[in-house]
């Protein structure tokens, strides 16, 4: 299982069940759901959610008819799951870690890890949980896994003006330098023990998982910078407008760090 610090900021210190319907996540959201619709199969499918947290991409999925299981180390998101409101489809939910999946060979028609390989610091368990995923994915299954941008942290401490305060300027210029974010004072506001990717060596850990990566994808892009970006989003011309946009530019190599998240698209 993850350390200590990051299963008990979860369990005890982080309300995972709100991140992403607060306006500010809208966009992350939206986003994520675009690139899952086009990537994952259209009919309904094995979907294996690992690193799920209280499930809010697998009750989206469910409702589209597929079949969903959600694996993940914090207690306090599997109890979350019978709450969610599968629609056509279904889910279940299970106690795990990314790096030991408790499933047969092949079992998934596609595998999900948007929450792991980031609270993975190292990389050779980085690359051990891709290996876990091709492994439960069917040959030609679908695996897409976030990341969290190298430059996030310094997006975020920027746009809250949060620069001034004690201790933020070395915990940025860490992430910067390395990728290994720590938050060992358990700053307000900041995340948990967590790896950084800088956007160039997402590829080289999926390959060295035997995955082929067809797609490196920014999510945000420039919109994760907007301030009050919901009320825009509001109007449909607007919205519209700024989701084509973001598709567009969604694998220029000159912004993908842009995104406080990145999506990789591998084929098992
Ligand atoms: C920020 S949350 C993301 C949750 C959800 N997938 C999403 O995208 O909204 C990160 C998740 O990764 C999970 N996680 C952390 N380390 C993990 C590991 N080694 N194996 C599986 N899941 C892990 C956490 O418990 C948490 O639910």
């Amino acid at each position: 299982m993850p350390g200590d610090d990051i299963v008990d900021f979860y369990q005890s210190r982080y309300d995972e069940s709100a991140r992403l319907t607060q306006t500010k996540n809208q966009i992350e959201f939206l986003r994520t759901t675009d690139v899952l619709s086009r990537f994952l199969p259209a009919d309904p499918a094995r979907i294996l959610d690992v690193g799920g947290g209280t499930g809010l991409y697998a009750e989206w999925l469910a409702q589209r008819g597929h079949h969903v299981t959600l694996i993940d180390p914090v207690e306090r998101h599997i109890e979350a799951v019978p709450r969610l409101d599968p629609g056509a489809g279904s889910i279940s939910a299970e106690i795990g870690d990314a790096r030991s999946l408790d499933r047969p060979d092949d079992s998934a028609d596609a595998t999900l890890m948007l929450g792991p390989l980031y609270h993975l610091p190292d990389r050779s368990d980085r690359v051990t949980a891709w290996t876990e995923a091709r492994r439960v994915c069917r040959p030609g299954g679908v695996v897409v896994a976030a990341v969290i941008s190298r430059f996030a942290s310094l997006h975020d401490m920027l746009i809250r003006n949060r620069l001034t305060e004690t201790g933020i300027i070395d915990i940025v210029a860490a992430d910067l330098t390395s990728g290994q974010h720590r938050n060992p004072d358990r700053i307000d506001g900041l995340f948990t023990t967590a790896y950084f990717h800088h956007p160039d060596e997402i590829a080289g850990e999926a390959e060295a998982a035997g995955l082929t990566i067809e797609h490196i994808i920014g999510v945000e892009g420039m919109a994760g910078f907007a301030d009050d970006l919901h009320h825009q989003l509001d109007d449909d011309d607007v919205r519209q407008f700024v989701l084509g946009v973001l598709r567009d530019l969604e694998e220029d190599k000159s912004i993908i760090g842009v995104s406080n998240h990145i999506l990789a698209v591998a084929r098992a």
